[in-house]
């Protein structure tokens, strides 16, 4: 398809004056050939997977809104503390839903043991954690395929800040029970594009022909990410980028796990959480830190935590520095 903004005279010459670039207020999505679409085709060549597998979308936030509520599944499992989009869509669509209490990895696998699943089930776990950034394992995910009946969908919004971001895809493609879903949002802090993909071997009736306008990815969304898929230059800098983060992250776990009381499960993610036995503890700790962007505190199940978003070297110090004076 192509946007009346790019041939019409009036219309370039305004974008022009106010210095936009070239504006495509269209969709890609083409009915009669949706594997022609270009994010498909980056995904596809930067990832070495067939385009069949592979879904574009406007965000993970999409594939939630378009999967969960599939008639296919007739109970959802999730984590008690995840990303709240995963509990607010089985409620509005009145999905049964089983809730996995647990801190770490570890105890999510046992806990999972104890409840009964069926091939219509449906378990939805972010990895990184959404709740403390600690990834599944490969071994684990294999584990959790042998326990659980149904079907996985895997969040990987914060992946790339992982040692091994692909170290899922290989299982992914040997095994139709698994959904991968990943963001644009995180790794090129592009939250505001809407831009991410599911990779499955699993099909799913109409899904193609579900993320479609008006609610699918923009042409402008797509072509920026595109464009940042080809640039080897610019994703060499987002690549150091997201080392420094992850070092930042590192910095803070190093200094602070144990301090008075705090647990840390080690991150894999932009963040990191700070874990307290009692609600005082988690009180006195972010007094110290509350005045920083991004440092939010929750209470969920009695799980009291303190996220922390990691950003420069500086910031992690002092925020090593404000808890332990
Ligand atoms: C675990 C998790 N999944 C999904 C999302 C949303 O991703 P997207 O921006 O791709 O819709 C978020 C956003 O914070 C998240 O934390």
């Amino acid at each position: 398809m192509s946007s009346v903004w790019l041939y019409n005279k009036k219309l370039k010459k305004w974008s022009k004056k106010f210095k936009f670039g070239d504006i495509d207020g269209d969709f890609c999505f083409d009915p009669k050939a949706p594997l022609s679409d270009p994010l498909v085709n980056a995904i596809s060549n930067d990832l070495k997977i067939d385009k069949e597998y592979i879904y574009a979308s406007a965000g993970i936030s999409q594939l939630i809104s378009a999967i969960l509520p599939l008639s296919r599944w007739e109970e959802i499992f999730l984590p008690s503390i995840e990303f709240g989009l995963y509990e607010r869509t089985c409620i509005i669509h009145n999905k049964k839903t089983t809730h996995i209490d647990a801190v770490s990895t570890a105890e999510f696998i046992e806990e999972l043991k104890t409840k009964n699943s069926s091939e219509n089930s449906l378990l939805c776990i972010s990895s990184p954690r959404w709740f403390n950034g600690e990834i599944f394992s490969l071994a684990q995910i294999n584990e959790i395929l042998s326990i659980f009946k149904g079907y996985l969908f895997i969040d990987e919004a914060y992946v790339d800040f992982s040692n091994n971001p692909n170290h899922l895809l290989d299982l992914c493609m040997k095994n139709e029970r698994i959904m991968i879903a990943r963001s644009f949002s995180k790794k090129f802090i592009a939250s505001g594009l809407r831009a991410g993909y599911l990779i499955t071997k699993l099909r799913i009736n109409g899904l193609r022909n579900t993320l479609i306008p008006p609610h699918s990815i923009s042409t402008h969304s797509i072509s920026i990410i595109v464009k940042l898929l080809n640039d080897t230059k610019l994703l060499k800098s987002f690549d150091s980028t997201r080392k420094y983060i992850m070092e930042n992250r590192d910095y803070i776990y190093d200094n602070l796990n144990g301090f008075d009381g705090i647990k840390i499960i080690k991150s894999s993610a932009n963040f990191l959480t700070l874990i307290f036995d009692t609600e005082e503890k988690m009180n006195k700790t972010y007094s110290k830190i509350k005045n920083f962007v991004g440092v939010n505190k929750y209470n969920i199940n009695n799980i009291f935590f303190i996220k922390i978003w990691i950003k420069n070297l500086l910031f992690s110090k002092t925020i090593v520095n404000s808890i332990i004076k």
